[in-house]
């Protein structure tokens, strides 16, 4: 089938690229230049220096001749005459911080598609097109659609709901495996084509196609995501506190206890000094936003908001409450700038914050290391006398009075060994316990511990 794709970001290209893969051919339209001319380029560290996702840079040199991205709207035109659908993949970001989605992106994408379909009006429209929503968005946003291609008078299509569910980090590999499709259409003409396109996940053992309406879809999208931000909530806030105030209680034991009942599951039990990213708390404030606005009582979202939020700053805390540190003048090393592994995206990084105290407290340096997620971080927070981008951990370690690790890289685990081998005996703030097996040898080498989940490790010399 021919697809249209508006907007290339984590969704729009990892979306065309399993398209592509599937063997339907995609024309991916973004306005942003430098995204389509390095997802378009051919050269896989160019694409993964853009974009992160393990296996995108290879479907989408694999599939270079289905797959095209471009900027020019003219292209757009011309593909709307053989196109069977049009999937929207545009940022519904937070209106600051009011939960409400900001939909100005979804309806710039949509206004500018409804005038080009109207073209089609003139009696070029003989190909009926399902315009489909990939983008997270308010539960009556299918009607609204429909609302605005009818208020342009475009004829001939059908609105549709299709939730993303991608996991960063796993996108690809995700995609390609889905636990589940969710098509929201209110007809069987609109059910019928998403079938056709989505044909390898119908009707297979490891995938559950799901059809419901469209207003099910996102309210079932949104829904999903605050389950799993309160899971995360819950680990943090009272299963971590749990493990931090109790001598001899093990934060893995825990996990092990809890999570062996099959009715609640393992997914999320780790711990960490705060749940990022660009969906679990923006779906969580916007289901919020929309019960608040039809009457209802919304405290249990807005504590699971807090929860997440005060994680940070007791993390942080505790440096002074436990192991006594003064910030002022001290050499901050910060490993990890991604919200999580396996992906360049910080949107919500808990590094953010993290400069933002430490440029509070008055430290004398911050030097930052991420392994894949630098450049994107320092679009944000640039270089300066007292903000140092490094190539490496161990450069970033070297002489710090304080390590902080907030994202779980799994190369972070060998900073036990480059620290072990110097004679400073920095404070260890290990947010993501990742440096679990070399707590009891750095203790010994006379460095004190901060770990989430654990109550303070003081040396041991
Ligand atoms: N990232 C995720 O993990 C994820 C998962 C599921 C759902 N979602 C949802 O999917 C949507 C997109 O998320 P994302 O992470 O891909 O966003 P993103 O910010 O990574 O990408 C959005 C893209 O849209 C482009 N764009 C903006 N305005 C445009 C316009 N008028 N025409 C064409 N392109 C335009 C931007 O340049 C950008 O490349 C959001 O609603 C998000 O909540 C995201």
């Amino acid at each position: 089938m021919n697809v249209l794709y508006i907007g290339a970001g984590f969704v729009g290209v990892c979306s065309a690229a399993v398209a592509a893969d599937g063997g339907h051919t995609a024309l991916v339209f973004d306005i942003d230049e430098k995204k389509v001319h390095a997802f378009g380029s051919g050269d896989k560290n160019t694409i993964d220096s853009c974009l992160y996702e393990k296996g995108l840079s290879d479907l989408l040199t694999t599939h270079a001749d289905r797959i095209r991205f471009t900027t020019a709207y003219k292209e757009v035109d011309a593909f709307l005459d053989t196109c069977d659908l049009i999937f929207i993949c545009l940022p519904t970001p937070e209106v600051a911080e009011t939960g409400e989605s900001n939909l100005s992106y979804y309806y710039a994408g949509l206004e500018k598609i409804a005038a080009s379909l109207m073209l089609r009006n003139d009696g070029r429209q003989t190909q009926y097109i399902a315009i489909v929503n990939k983008s997270t968005v308010p539960i009556n946003m299918a009607d609204e659609t429909q609302r605005v291609l009818e208020s342009h008078g475009v004829r001939n299509v059908g609105v549709v709901s299709n939730p993303e569910f991608l996991v960063e980090g796993k996108a690809i590999e995700g995609s390609l495996h889905p636990d589940r499709i969710v098509i929201g259409a209110w007809t069987e003409k609109d059910f019928s084509v998403l079938r056709r396109f989505y044909e390898r996940f119908v009707d297979v053992p490891d995938t559950q196609y799901i059809e419901v309406n469209p207003k099910e879809a996102a309210a079932g999208k949104l829904l999903a995501n605050y389950y799993l931000f309160a899971k995360l909530a819950v680990c943090f806030d009272v299963i971590g506190r749990t493990a931090e105030s109790f001598a001899d209680v093990q934060f893995e034991s825990l996990k092990k206890i809890v999570s062996s009942d099959a009715r609640i599951g393992s997914w999320g039990f780790h711990d960490s000094l705060y749940a990022g990213g660009s969906c679990l708390i923006k779906d969580t404030r916007s289901l919020a936003y929309q019960l608040h606005e039809v009457g209802q009582d919304v405290s249990l979202l807005q504590e699971t908001y807090d929860a997440n939020n005060r994680q940070l700053d007791l993390f942080l805390a505790r440096a002074t409450t436990e192991a006594g540190v003064v910030w002022k003048e001290k050499k901050i090393a910060l490993l990890g700038t991604a919200f999580k592994r396996d992906t360049n995206d910080v949107r919500n990084s808990p590094s953010f914050h993290i400069v933002e105290v430490c440029q509070e407290q008055q430290v004398s340096q911050i030097v930052i290391y991420d392994p894949s997620a630098m450049s994107t971080f320092q679009q944000h927070v640039p270089s300066s006398e007292l903000i140092q981008y490094v190539d490496s951990a161990e450069m970033a370690v070297n002489q710090a009075d304080i390590i902080i690790i907030a994202t779980d890289w799994p190369s972070f685990k060998n900073v036990s060994t480059i620290v072990l081998q110097q004679e400073k005996k920095p404070l260890i703030m290990d947010g993501r316990r990742l440096l679990q097996e070399g707590y009891s040898a750095l203790r010994q080498h006379g460095c004190d511990i901060i770990a989430v989940g654990s109550p303070f490790l003081p040396k041991q010399v």
